[in-house]
């Protein structure tokens, strides 16, 4: 029987923080300034434009993002505005979102943060992969949640340090009986996803990527876009499956039966040599959206 030593104090803990973090993790004005003005019903391209341009920094990253392969212009896109125009307000928005959060993703940290940030890319192109597959719009928001979706971990690994690496300690010791995930309510009393849902909503980040990014474990629960949080959770465990996870979990994620049967009914297939088969080609789409992962990592 396993003894319940730190649940529900390092919970209430850890939900105190998070109560803080509109505080502790404030996101940068230009980027309050971004959701204003995409959130806003009468706002033009140009207002957008000028936000971005008062940026130097924000500006360069944003056409490097938008000439990027992920997008495939033919054409090279040189200022913001042909940016918005080509890309639209909530791909700008997904953009600017993304990078400001990303800053959490220390380069010099952890190997921990150092993988979880691996791991992260790569759900995001496997996300956009299943949702090109499933005949989906192919938006950003799929590599936008792909990208985000473990951010309860990095908050974690930032600000519950001490239980988060006793955690680690404790998953990785030889002989564990317990999940990763089963550890996290253990010791830590919440989920990564439910801290992604507060620290996301907190921030106000639209709704469907603060659901699907909450639901991806569980898809079913999904309130939003249930096919989007499938999108996350199959690529999840494709990106697990391959070993790029910073987990060295032995407790294999499978994919939720649920996911499959929900596919079924919208009428999309997935059969197991379509899965073997993005297994196989992730590599190669890694490799090919490299420059969009410099562009967004570029600070
Ligand atoms: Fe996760
Ligand atoms: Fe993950």
């Amino acid at each position: 029987m396993v003894e319940h030593v730190e649940t529900p104090s390092q919970r209430e803990k850890i939900l105190a923080i998070l109560e803080r973090a509109p505080d502790i993790l404030t996101l940068p004005g230009i980027i309050q300034q971004i959701l204003e003005v995409t959130s806003r019903k009468n706002s033009s391209a140009s207002d957008l434009t000028a936000i971005i341009e008062s940026d130097p920094a924000l500006t360069s990253r944003v056409i490097a993002v938008a000439n990027s392969p992920y997008y495939g212009f033919v054409k090279k896109i040189t200022n913001v505005s042909h940016a918005i125009v080509v890309l639209g307000f909530r791909e700008i928005q997904n953009i600017a979102l993304s990078m400001s959060v990303l800053k959490m993703f220390d380069p010099k940290g952890s190997e921990f943060v150092d993988q979880l940030w691996k791991h992260s890319f790569c759900v995001g192109v496997a996300s956009r992969m299943i949702a090109e597959h499933l005949r989906l719009k192919v938006e950003g928001k799929y590599f936008v949640g792909g990208l985000l979706h473990d951010v309860g971990k990095i908050f974690f690994s930032q600000y519950v340090f001490t239980s988060f690496d006793r955690l680690l300690s404790v998953l990785w010791e030889e002989d564990t009986m317990e999940s990763y995930h089963a550890l996290e309510e253990r010791m830590l009393g919440i989920t990564h996803q439910e801290v992604a849902r507060i620290l996301l909503g907190e921030w106000m980040f639209p709704a469907e990527i603060v659901d699907a990014v909450a639901c991806h474990h569980d898809p079913a629960s999904s309130e939003v876009d249930r096919l989007f949080a499938c999108c996350i959770h199959l690529a999840d465990v494709i990106c697990t499956a391959k070993g790029i996870t910073p987990l060295k979990d032995r407790h294999f994620v499978l994919i939720d039966r649920g996911v499959l049967r929900f596919l079924e009914e919208c009428g999309h297939t997935l059969t197991t040599s379509d899965v073997k088969s993005f297994m196989d080609r992730l590599d190669l789409e890694i490799e090919r959206q490299s420059t969009y992962l410099s562009a967004f990592r570029n600070r």
